[in-house]
Formats: structure tokens, sequence, C-alpha cells
């Protein structure tokens, strides 16, 4: 195990109590960037980091073009396509206050995993690319931060270069999503000729020099709006009226709309010329929400005072080559962590022990001491957890449990080589457990050779090469005509047993009986000709 120093900052004395406890949650603010790939979710990442004091080593975030990766590069296949299949976290200070900023995978077959880590979150940095507006991946992942309630904050980015109008902007987030945009800057310079920022707030402009390529902070002036007018000439005025028209339609900041996820405060800028980048994470500061009481199952608030209580959103092995363990990622929802305590894991009331606590930053690894509502802590070797797990102190508590997607490809897949069945089936085991793929599984296929489920087909891509690499246990892979699944019962399952074209498993995980259909209007036929049979919507589709 590596051993890194711990956090410096972020940290409270040992004799923590239950009112530090909510003075340190009140300093974080967890959030995650949603963008579609390409948008510039690792531009940014950095430049954000290169504002903050970044608790961690950072360097870059992604393996991309070279730079030195943050992510972790546990795998071929991500450095090859330049994706992030892993989420890494990273922890920095600004303002005294701490940030978490959780990564999301950019790419749409990994949206189980940005499901589970926004159920971790307490905002959003939703990143739109200036040019491009609102683009499939980033209009799939709102609507996660909308039924989760996470509030939003929209970065338009790349303003550097040649984009659209930004009333014309803000009125397909409205019209599309629905989610009433609150800027909180404005440019000046149409996109491609970006010369600085309004500060809505009070007027005031803030003139850039550009840094080159992210490699420092981009330099701003600070002039008033008389000085602006006589400097800046038709640009300045442009923004005026473009602001005197924001006034009219009533575009003002309102917290409440923010906070109940109905409006969204908007920032302009370029990541890569560290433009707005600042102002971002002020916003972050000034305006996210710092961790609250967080529902229980039944819908009672534990308040972040209470003793400890943590939410496991992701578990993931082999993050590193040179370590081969498994790690679980538990955010703090309540209470004081301190490493080496004993806590509760709520699925089997079983002690679970913390030895082996750490900040987890994609391959770098720091002993974590002790953590506060909004951290997040990696369980080394945690075998026994789940996403969606709790594990608590002293009061018991069970958090709802992460929903997880309805698949829509699927496959049959076996071992290439017989005598590798046994380390087959710990690999099956091990990727279910962790959620990488949901495995499905029939009396008539027998264990040796399951039925893979997943969102999106890069996932048995995954899958395939973990089990070779890790487990040594190269797989073939035989895509099914299946398109949809839905959920049924013991009399759904008999009675659809015979029905050609479909076929019914059980979900090892949760013992679920799913009955695969190979297109919608199959599944139509059959509901229509038995009405009385069990056939429910899984989640995401529900
Ligand atoms: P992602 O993580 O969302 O997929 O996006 P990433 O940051 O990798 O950015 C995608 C491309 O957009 C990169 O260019 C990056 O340099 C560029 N980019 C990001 N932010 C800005 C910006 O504010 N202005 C401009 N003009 N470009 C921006 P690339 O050529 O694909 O990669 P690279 O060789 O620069 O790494």
């Amino acid at each position: 195990m590596t051993a890194v120093s711990a956090p410096s900052t972020g940290e409270a004395s040992p004799e923590t109590t239950a009112g530090d406890t909510g003075a340190e949650a009140r300093r974080r603010r967890t959030f995650a960037v949603i963008s579609h790939p390409d948008a510039g979710k690792s531009t940014l990442t950095e430049a954000l980091a290169l504002h903050a004091e970044v608790i961690s080593a950072a360097g870059a975030v992604h393996g991309k073009g070279g730079r030195r990766g943050v992510t972790s590069d546990w795998m071929d296949m991500e450095r090859e396509r330049g994706i992030s299949v892993t989420s890494a976290v990273l922890q920095f200070s600004y303002r005294n206050q701490v940030i978490n900023l959780l990564d999301t995978p950019g790419h749409g077959d990994f949206s189980e995993d940005t499901y589970r880590v926004l159920a971790a979150v307490d905002a959003a940095v939703m990143l739109l690319d200036a040019a491009k507006g609102l683009e499939p991946q980033t209009l799939k992942l709102f609507d996660v931060c909308r039924d989760r309630g996470v509030p939003v904050l929209t970065f338009v980015n790349k303003w550097d270069r040649p984009g659209r109008e930004p009333l014309e902007l803000l009125d397909e987030v409205e019209q599309t999503i629905g989610l009433r945009p609150m800027p909180i800057t404005w440019p000046v310079g149409i996109a491609g000729d970006l010369h600085g920022l309004v500060e809505r707030a009070d007027g005031r402009f803030h003139r850039f020099t550009r840094a080159a390529h992210g490699a420092a902070k981009a330099t701003s002036q600070v002039l008033d709006a008389d000085r602006a007018a006589v400097e800046e000439g038709p640009d300045w005025q442009r923004a005026v009226e473009e602001l005197a028209l924001l006034d009219e339609i009533g575009a003002g900041y309102d917290e409440q709309a923010f906070a109940a996820g109905t409006a969204t405060p908007v920032m302009f800028g370029s990541a890569l010329s560290n433009i707005g980048v600042a102002r971002l994470l002020d916003a972050l500061v000034d305006l996210a929400p710092p961790p609250g009481p967080r529902p229980d199952q039944k819908g009672e608030p534990r308040p972040v005072e209470a003793p400890f209580s943590g939410l496991v959103f992701k578990v993931q092995a082999s993050m590193d080559r040179s370590h081969r363990d498994r790690v679980a990622f538990v955010r703090v929802c309540s209470g004081r962590f301190e490493r080496g305590m004993v806590l509760t894991h709520d699925a089997t009331g079983r002690p679970f022990a913390t030895k082996y606590a750490q900040a987890m930053f994609g391959r770098d690894r720091s002993t974590i001491s002790e953590a506060f509502p909004g951290d997040i802590v990696g369980l080394v070797n945690a075998t026994a957890l789940r996403p969606g797990d709790t594990l608590w102190a002293e009061q018991p508590v069970t958090f709802p449990t992460i929903p997880s997607f309805a698949p829509e490809h699927f496959a049959a897949c076996r071992v290439a080589d017989m005598s590798k069945t046994k380390q087959f089936r710990k690999g099956i085991e091990q990727l279910d457990s962790e959620g990488v793929i949901q495995v499905l599984s029939s009396d008539l296929r027998g264990d040796q050779a399951p039925v893979l489920a997943a969102v999106g087909p890069l996932q048995f891509e995954v899958v395939s090469a973990r089990l070779a690499d890790e487990f040594s246990a190269p797989v073939k892979l035989d895509r099914l005509d299946y398109s949809l699944a839905r959920r049924t019962d013991p009399a759904g399952a008999e009675a659809l047993r015979s029905a050609v074209g479909i076929e019914v498993l059980t979900r090892r995980l949760d013992g679920e009986l799913l009955a695969l259909f190979p297109h919608k209007w199959r599944l139509q036929a059959v509901a229509q000709n038995n009405p009385d049979l069990l056939l429910a919507p899984l989640v995401a589709d529900a």
C-alpha cells in the first residue's frame, strides 16, 4: 500500500465535538461536473485545481494527450480510448473551504456509475460548450440531477472560440430542460473574442489577459462601468443592453429556486484560458449548499452532527496494478470519521473495521486520519461493501439504496478456457458486486454461462478486459438479441416460460426476476394478451 502524507487541510483537532462537526460540514462543498464528452471537463478540473490549494498532488486529470493522470490508469482501455472509466476524487481547499470534486465518467455507457456519483454530491456543475449548448449526455445527466434534487450551476465553456449567442444559449437551457437561467456573470465580447466578464451584482468589469494553455492563472483587471464603457465601446454597450433585457425578464438570482432545482446560476468563461474559473469556485463556495441532513429510507433526516454515517457509492477494484485491491468509496453523511473506528455495515449488521481508510486521488492515495460530512473516504479491501450500502456508528441508519439503471444490452458470457472456470466464477462475482455489470442467470443456462446485462456496450469491454487481466480468465461474449428488461414474478416467469424470443432470468445480486424482450413491440403484444402479467419497468425507464 502506498503510504503518502495525510491531507494538509480539512483536518480538525482530535477533540472534535458535534458542534465542530457542524462547522466542518459547513466548510465543505461536494460536487461533480456533468457534461458531454469534449465539453472540457478535464480541462476545467485542472483549471479549478490551479486556483486552489490542492490537498493531494494532483497534476493533470486525465491521461489525455500525454498528461499525467489523476484519474487512475488501471486499464489500458481507458488510455487507448482517452475516456475515463473510473471515478477519481479530488480534494482541495479554497478560501478556507474544503472542496471535494468527484469525477464522473464522460461516456454515456457508464451512466450507472455517474448516477452513483451523483448520489454522493450536494451540487453539480453543468458544463456546456459555447458552440454546442446542451448535448445528449448533458441532458441525460441533468435528468439524474433533477431526479435526485441536486442543485445545478452552469458554466458555459470555450468562450474563447466562436460559439453561439449568450441569450440564445440561456433560452435553450430554459426551453429544453425547464431550468431558469440566472446569469451571475456576462461576457463582454462575442464568443471567440472574449474581453472579460461583467459581474452582474455590482456591474464591474473584469478584463482578462489570456493565460496560455492553462499554464498559469489568467490575470484580470477590474474596471468600473464608466471606464469599461469608454475602453470597450460597442462590446460593452451590447453586454449592457443584454443585461438590461435580463433584468426586465426577471432573471435575477433567486437562492430558493436554485436550491429547489428550478433555476441555475450561469457563468461564462474558458477553462483552457483559465477565464471565469475562479468565479466558478467563488460561486461554489458562496452559493452551492454545504452537506445537509440526509433522509434515511423512511424519509427521516439524519443531521450532519449525528454520529458517523456514510453511503457507499462506488466499489472499485484494481485501481492500481501494484495493489490489486478493492476500494469502497464512502461519502460521509454525518458525524466525524476517524480512521480505526469500527462501524456497522447496515446490510449485514456486521462490524466493519476502518484501519485502511484512505483519501483516493486516482492512483495517488494518502492515509486519511479523519473526515467530515461531504468528504469521501476510500476503504481498502472492503470486500463486503456494495454500492448503495450504509455504514454507521452508534445510532443505526439505513439510507435509501441507489437505484440501478435498466439494462439495454445483453450478452451470454462463458470462459474461453475451461481450466479457468474457478477464476471466471470469482471474477464474475466480484464484478457483479462492484456493480460494473448486472449478472443474470437461469437453471437453463447454468452457472457457467451467465448473461451479462449492461446499460452501454462498453461495459462488456470493461468486463472482458478485467476478467482476462485480473482473473486470468479470458471470456467469450455472445451478444443476445434482447433490448429491454421488465421485472416480473414467479407466476410471470412460469407464464413466459414457453414464449418464443423471451427469456426470464434471475438477477444474482438481488434475486429479482427479469423478463428480457427483443423489442418494445414484442413487450407490448405480450402485455396486451396477458393483462394480468407483472411486467414492471426498471428504474431508469420507469
Ligand atoms: P472532456 O474531459 O469533457 O472530454 O474534455 P477535455 O477537457 O478533454 O477537452 C476537450 C477538448 O476541448 C480539448 O481539446 C481541450 O483542450 C478543449 N477545451 C477545453 N476547454 C476549452 C476552452 O475553454 N477553450 C477551448 N478553445 N478549448 C477547450 P483537444 O484538442 O481535444 O485535446 P488537447 O490536446 O488540448 O488535450
